[in-house]
């Protein structure tokens, strides 16, 4: 019902948001992913569609039902997940980077299964970096409007405030990881070129909604 009350200041505008884990496979049936629900991204997708936003997910695996009113991909690894922001980004205005990303890939993943080797030593996992989706997007002269995630352990402030800079976004949520992974609510800051803003504890949702008000407070109105 509060969804009929939401203004809709983002008519007419495309939002692109990625959300959840990436899953990096190690062979057929192992892999390197993280604590990542996809929770937010999923609140974030409804906020943006509630003010009338035309809103495109892209999600790694996650247990959550389909989001309702937005189209939806599913991509497992980084580079796919890239792949896929990349061929959604004509014409999008604000891209909300919600993923919790892999930083890093088995170099190389193995067909089949691994097996033990008795007497054998355990196996050596390389890794590969993978791509910044969210800095690749903000440094194009096209970028539109991009908002990063960051989930830090500890100095968030600091932590964040150089963070936003380090990536080139105008806006950056920062919060304490261990204590929103997974949750139904979450407390942040939100950061911009004018400082910060303590978001308290709140339900992800009613987040999501303060997040994309204060988003659309701040996009340029030359809509042509
Ligand atoms: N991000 C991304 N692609 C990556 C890594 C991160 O798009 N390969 C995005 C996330 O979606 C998030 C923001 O960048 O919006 C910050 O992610 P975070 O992991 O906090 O930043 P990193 O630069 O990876 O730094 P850290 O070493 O703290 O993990
Ligand atoms: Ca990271």
């Amino acid at each position: 019902i509060d969804a009929l009350f939401q203004p809709k200041d983002l008519a007419g505008r495309k939002v692109l948001i990625t959300a959840g884990p990436t899953f990096e496979p190690w062979d057929a049936v192992r892999g390197l992913t993280n604590r990542s629900s996809g929770k937010m991204g999923w609140a974030l997708a409804r906020a943006a569609w509630e003010r009338g936003a035309e809103v495109q997910l892209v999600a790694g695996p996650t247990a959550l039902d389909e989001p309702y009113g937005v189209r939806w991909v599913g991509v497992e690894t980084a580079r796919q997940m890239r792949e896929a922001v990349q061929a959604a980004l004509p014409g999008v205005d604000v891209f909300i980077a919600a993923a919790a990303v892999a930083d890093w890939r088995p170099a190389a993943a193995q067909p089949g299964k691994l097996k033990k080797q008795s007497g054998e030593p355990p196996p050596v996992l390389y890794l590969d970096t993978n791509p910044d989706i969210l800095a690749e997007v903000a440094a194009r002269a096209d970028a539109p409007y991009c908002v990063g995630f960051a989930a830090e352990t500890d100095n968030l402030a600091a932590n964040a405030q150089a963070k936003r800079l380090r990536k080139g976004v105008p806006m950056l949520i920062g919060n304490i990881g261990p204590q929103a992974f997974g949750r139904d609510d979450n407390a942040c800051v939100l950061i911009d070129a004018n400082g910060m803003t303590e978001l308290p504890r709140m339900d992800k949702l009613a987040l999501a909604r303060r997040i994309l008000h204060e988003i659309a407070a701040r996009l340029p109105n030359d809509q042509s």
